[in-house]
């Protein structure tokens, strides 16, 4: 399973912003991701890698990083788009998305998510939400599915 070569992960630039809010907000809708402006996601456009098309404009998936401090790092804010679902780029961002991680000394990669085999496959074992505190405070506690939350944490130890 490998996403098609016409597609290539590289660092987002502030001009893609617009691009992955309408890449994330079917997803937003549905609860499945947090929401994101453009002018947050270009206030931390480094920590977003985008698949390119090689020969068009547009975007096939995008993922980010949140820094947690001491070595913590949250994966976030994946989507591939419905058309290149299934072909393997959800795995392949997530992969560059820990590269990056490690590239930034990182000890450890989390995320919360309802695709926990896609992590899974990776080498994310599960682990309790309270292992990340800080993620529940900044988060949680504003999500609209607190009361009836379906996402799972799952974590990778680099160091
Ligand atoms: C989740 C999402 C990013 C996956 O992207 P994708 O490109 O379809 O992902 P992949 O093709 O790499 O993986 C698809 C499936 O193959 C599975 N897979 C990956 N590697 C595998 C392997 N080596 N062997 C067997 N299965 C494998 C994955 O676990 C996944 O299964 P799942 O449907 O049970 O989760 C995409 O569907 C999406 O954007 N969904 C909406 C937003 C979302 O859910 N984001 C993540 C929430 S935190």
């Amino acid at each position: 399973m490998s996403p098609s070569s016409d597609i290539v992960i590289v660092p987002a630039v502030e001009a893609d912003a617009e691009a992955i809010v309408d890449l994330l907000a079917p997803y937003v809708a549905k609860q499945i991701v947090l929401p994101r402006t453009a002018e947050d996601i270009r206030a931390h456009i480094d920590n977003f890698q985008v698949a390119r098309w090689r020969d068009r404009p547009g975007l096939a998936g995008c993922v980010a990083l949140r820094d947690f401090g001491d070595g913590l790092q949250e994966v976030r804010s994946l989507v591939v788009a419905q058309k290149q679902s299934g072909q393997g780029l959800g795995s392949l961002l997530v992969r560059k998305a820990v590269e990056l991680a490690a590239e930034r000394h990182a000890k450890r990669v989390f995320t919360l998510t309802v695709r926990p085999n896609l992590f899974r496959h990776i080498g994310f074992t599960e682990v309790p939400v309270t292992d990340f505190p800080q993620k529940v405070w900044s988060d949680c506690a504003n999500c609209p599915k607190r009361q009836h939350c379906d996402e799972i944490a799952l974590a990778l130890d680099l160091a």
